[in-house]
C-alpha cells in the first residue's frame, strides 16, 4: 500500500482517501484492535504479542525499546495479519534518549524555545534509531506547585513561557516531515489541568473554574496543537468532578468543538479502567463507555476496550461510528508517520547515540538552563589561576544517575559526565581537588563524612557544594509536602561554612526548593535542576567563567512551602501588602489589637514574597535597564504599541541577558493579574554595549476569557515593564481605545 508522504500541513486528500478505503475493509474486531495499546516492556514481546498482532488486536505498543524486537513486532503486523497495518511504538522521550537534556523544567530555564526544540530533535533522533516512531511528550501542564513531583517535567508557571517551549518541543519531535527517519509523533499531555492537583498531591483531584481553565491550562495545549501536535494524553485527574479520560467537555466540546484538534488522544496508562475507581463508573464496561463517548481514542496498557468496545457496539450502546473516528485518527496518524510505506527502522539510517552534536548541545541546554541565585563578593567566577585547592563536596558532586533527573528511562549513568570529574579535568593539574561526598545520599543524616568535608574546605580556597535532591525524589508519584534540602544538608552547609572559606552551593532538584536555610550561609548559589548526561563540563564551565550563567526562573521560589502556591501572575486581592507595612510574626505585640497590623494578603511569619521570584536569574556581568518607552500613550483595538527600552552591559564580561516584558490590564470585567509575561527575547551583549530592545505588543495578545466566555481585550488603561525579572521597576502606562483601528 503506497500512501503519499507526509507533510507538514498535515493530510491531505491521498490520505484521507487511504484512510477511509482502509477503514471500509475492517471488521468491528479490527477496529477495537486499534484502539488498543499494548505494554511491550517485558521480556520478547513477539512471545506474548504475537498471537494478537496476527488477528489484527493490537494497533500501538510501548516501551520496546529494542529494535530487533520492534522490527518484529512491525513484521508480524504488517506481513502476518489480514490488513498488514503497522503499529505506533511510544516511548517516554521526554528529555532525551541515550544523550539525556536538563529536566524539561531546567530547559524552561534557559528562556530558549530555539534550544528546546534542538533538544527535542536529537532525542527523536536517538529514540527513532531504537524503532520508536511516537513520544509521550512534551508535557506542558502549567505547574505553580512545587510540591508536586511532575513539576519537574512541566516548563513551569507561565502561560506565555509554556506555550512558546511547547510549540518548540512539538516542533523539534516532529519535525518538517513526519515521515523523515528521526521524527517523532509528539503527544501534548495532560489535558488539562494535572498542575493543579489539591495540595501538590499527584493524582489528587482538581477543581478549576472554565474561565481559569482557559486563560491559564488550555493555552499551552493550544499552542501545541497551532505547533501540529499529532497526539494529545488527558490527565489522571479527576477536573471538577469529571476524570479527563472521560471528560467529554474536555476531549470532544473544546478539544475537537473549539480547537478542530484531529490527532489521536492516547489515554494515560490504564486511566479508562481508573474511572471506575474514581467513582465516575461502575465496571470497566461503563468505563469503557465512558471513555470512548468521551472522545478517547486508543487505551493504553488496560483492557476495558479490547474486552467491551466490541460488545457496546453490538448491543448498541455505542455507535460504531464513535470507532470510525477513533480509528480514522490512528491510520491518519500511521500514513503521516509513513508506516506503510516503511514501517521498519534500520538504525544505520541515523546518526549514533551520544554522538558530538548531541553532546554539545546537552552541555549548552546544561548551561544556560542553570540559574545564578546569588553571587555575594564576587566568589565566582572562579579564578583557576588563582586557585591553589578546591573543595569539591556533597552528594551531588559525583552521582551520575541522580543528576540524570526523573524520566530517564533511557539514558545511562556511565554516559553521565559528573562535576567533580569536570572540575578536575577543567581545573587542571595545577589545582589540587579535594572530594569528600560527605553524605551517601541527599536524604542521609548528619555523620563522620561531615569531619571530612569540613577538612577539606578548611585546606583548600574556596569550597564548592553540590546539593540537592536525588533524581527518584521528584516525577510521577514523588511529591513532598517539604521541599527543603532533604536530610542533613544544610547541616552540612552550616559546619562547611566554619571551615572560613568561601563556600559556592550548586543545587540540583526536579523543583523549586525552599532554601532560606542556606541562602546567608553560602556566598554563590547556582540552581541547576537535573542537569543531564553533560552537567558536569557545563557547570564546571560555569564556575570558571568559562561561559556566564544566563538563565532565568521559569517557576517561584518560595521562602516556607507555605507560602505555595504562589506565583508572579497573581491576582491583586482588595487589601495587597505592601513592603512598609508588612511585619514579621516577632514583632507582635501578644495583646496588640487585631487591627494593629496592616490588614493585608500576607503570611506573619513569611511575608509575601518569594526567595526568588519568576523570570530572575544573574550573570558575571551587570545589566542595566533604563528609558523604557511606548511608541504611542494611546492606541485603537487592532493597532499595535511597541515598547521599548535601553540595555547595557555595564560589568566585565560578555554575557546573555533574557530580557523580558510584563503587561498588566488594570481594569476588567474579570480581575487581571498584577502582571503577564508577554514577551521575552536572549541577547547577548558585550562590556559596554548597549541596545534598544523593543517589543511590539497587538491588542490581541492582551485578550482574556471573561465571564462569558468569550476571548476579548477591553480597552482601558495597561502598565508595561521591561527588565530581567518579574520583579522589575522599569514601567510605563498605555492606554487601548475603544474604537477599533480603520
Ligand atoms: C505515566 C504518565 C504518562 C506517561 C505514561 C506512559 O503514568 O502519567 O505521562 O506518558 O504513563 O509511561
Amino acid at each position: 500500500m503506497n500512501a503519499s508522504r507526509a507533510y507538514p500541513s498535515g493530510p491531505s486528500e491521498p490520505i484521507e482517501q487511504l484512510v477511509q478505503a482502509l477503514l471500509a475493509r475492517m471488521t468491528l474486531a479490527e477496529k477495537v484492535g486499534q484502539m488498543c495499546q499494548r505494554n511491550a516492556s517485558e521480556g520478547h514481546p513477539p512471545d506474548y504479542l504475537g498471537a494478537d498482532l496476527r488477528a489484527g488486536q493490537v494497533g500501538a505498543v510501548l516501551n520496546v525499546v529494542e529494535v530487533d524486537a520492534v522490527n518484529e513486532l512491525q513484521r508480524i503486523a504488517v506481513e502476518e495479519s489480514r490488513l498488514g497495518i503497522p503499529l505506533l511504538v511510544g516511548r517516554d522521550v521526554i528529555h532525551g534518549f541515550r544523550t539525556v537534556m536538563p529536566l524539561p523544567l531546567g530547559q524552561a530555564a534557559s528562556w530558549n524555545p530555539g534550544l528546546v526544540r534542538e533538544c527535542a530533535r536529537i532525542a527523536a533522533r536517538e529514540a527513532a534509531g531504537a524503532g520508536i516512531n511516537w513520544t509521550f511528550a512534551p508535557m506542558i501542564d502549567i505547574a505553580r506547585d512545587p510540591r508536586w513531583g511532575r513539576i519537574a517535567e512541566s516548563f513551569g508557571e507561565d502561560v506565555f513561557l509554556a506555550s512558546r517551549l511547547a510549540a518548540a518541543a512539538v516542533t523539534g519531535f516532529q519535525g518538517e516531515d513526519l515521515a523523515a527517519p528521526g521524527s517523532l509523533a509528539a503527544c501534548a499531555k495532560h489535558f488539562a489541568g494535572y498542575g493543579a492537583a489539591e495540595s501538590g498531591r499527584d493524582y489528587a483531584t482538581t477543581s478549576i473554574p472554565e474561565v481559569e481553565l482557559r486563560n491559564v491550562y488550555f493555552p499551552p495545549f493550544q499552542a501545541a496543537i497551532e505547533a501540529g501536535v499529532r497526539t494529545l494524553m488527558p490527565s489522571f485527574c479527576e477536573l471538577n468532578g469529571v476524570p479527563c479520560s472521560g471528560n467529554e467537555f474536555l476531549l470532544r466540546d473544546v478539544l475537537r468543538g473549539e480547537w478542530g484538534f484531529d490527532g489521536v488522544v492516547v489515554s494515560d496508562w490504564d486511566s479508562v479502567r481508573q474511572l471506575k475507581v474514581h467513582g465516575l463508573t461502575a465496571d470497566d464496561r461503563a468505563s469503557a463507555l465512558a471513555a470512548v463517548t468521551a472522545g478517547l481514542d486508543l487505551e493504553m496498557a488496560g483492557d476495558a476496550y479490547r474486552n467491551h468496545l466490541a460488545s457496546l457496539v453490538e448491543s448498541g450502546a455505542v455507535e460504531e461510528g464513535l470507532l470510525d473516528q477513533a480509528v480514522a485518527g490512528i491510520l491518519r496518524l500511521k500514513f503521516e508517520l509513513g508506516l506503510f510505506e516503511n514501517p521498519y527502522t534500520d538504525p544505520a539510517r541515523l546518526p549514533p547515540l551520544l554522538d558530538d552534536e548531541a553532546l554539545a548541545t546537552a552541555k549548552q541546554a546544561a548551561a544556560q538552563s542553570a540559574v545564578l541565585l546569588q553571587n555575594r563578593n564576587g566568589v565566582l567566577p572562579l579564578k583557576a589561576g588563582r586557585l591553589q585547592a578546591v573543595a569539591v563536596i556533597g552528594p551531588l558532586a559525583d552521582a551520575p544517575h541522580e543528576q540524570l533527573g526523573t524520566w530517564t528511562f533511557d539514558g545511562s549513568a556511565a554516559d553521565a559526565v559528573t562535576p567533580r570529574q569536570a572540575i578536575e579535568a577543567l581545573a587542571g593539574p595545577e589545582v589540587q581537588l579535594r572530594f569528600a561526598a560527605a553524605m551517601a545520599n541527599s536524604r542521609s543524616s548528619a555523620g563522620p563524612g561531615f569531619d571530612e568535608a569540613v577538612a577539606a574546605a578548611r585546606d583548600s580556597d574556596v569550597a564548592l557544594l553540590f546539593l540537592g535532591e536525588e533524581a527518584i525524589l521528584s516525577g510521577e508519584a514523588h511529591s513532598r509536602a517539604e521541599i527543603g534540602l532533604p536530610g542533613a544538608q544544610e547541616e552540612l552547609v552550616r559546619r562547611v561554612r566554619e571551615a572560613g572559606r568561601p563556600v559556592v552551593a550548586v543545587v540540583m532538584a526536579g523543583r523549586p526548593l525552599t532554601l532560606a536555610g542556606i541562602v546567608d550561609q553560602v556566598d554563590a548559589l547556582l540552581f541547576a535542576w537535573h542537569p543531564g548526561t553533560m552537567g558536569g563540563p557545563a557547570l564546571a564551565e560555569l564556575l570558571f567563567g568559562v561561559q556566564s550563567p544566563s538563565g532565568k526562573l521559569p517557576v517561584t521560589f518560595p521562602r516556607m512551602v507555605g507560602q505555595v502556591p504562589i506565583y508572579y501572575s497573581q491576582k491583586n486581592t482588595g487589601k495587597p501588602p505592601t513592603p512598609d507595612q508588612v511585619v514579621h510574626i516577632d514583632d507582635i505585640d501578644t495583646h496588640a489589637p487585631q487591627t494593629s497590623i496592616g490588614m493585608t494578603a500576607f503570611h506573619l511569619d513569611a511575608g509575601y514574597r518569594p526567595l526568588f521570584p519568576f523570570g530572575f536569574g544573574l550573570s558575571y556581568t551587570e545589566f542595566h535597564y533604563r528609558d523604557i518607552r511606548a511608541s504611542a500613550p494611546e492606541i485603537a483595538l487592532g493597532e499595535s504599541v511597541r515598547i521599548s527600552a535601553e540595555l547595557s552591559n555595564q560589568g566585565p564580561v560578555a554575557a546573555e541577558e533574557v530580557v523580558q516584558l510584563y503587561v498588566r490590564d488594570l481594569v476588567g470585567s474579570i480581575t487581571r493579574p498584577v502582571r503577564e509575561l508577554k514577551g521575552f527575547k536572549r541577547l547577548r551583549l558585550a562590556p559596554g554595549q548597549t541596545v534598544t530592545v523593543a517589543f511590539d505588543l497587538h491588542t490581541d495578545e492582551l485578550a482574556f476569557h471573561g465571564r462569558d466566555m468569550r476571548r476579548v481585550t477591553e480597552p482601558g488603561e495597561f502598565r508595561a515593564w521591561i527588565g530581567g525579572s518579574s520583579d522589575t521597576e522599569l514601567g510605563i502606562t498605555f492606554h487601548i481605545r475603544g474604537d477599533t483601528s480603520s
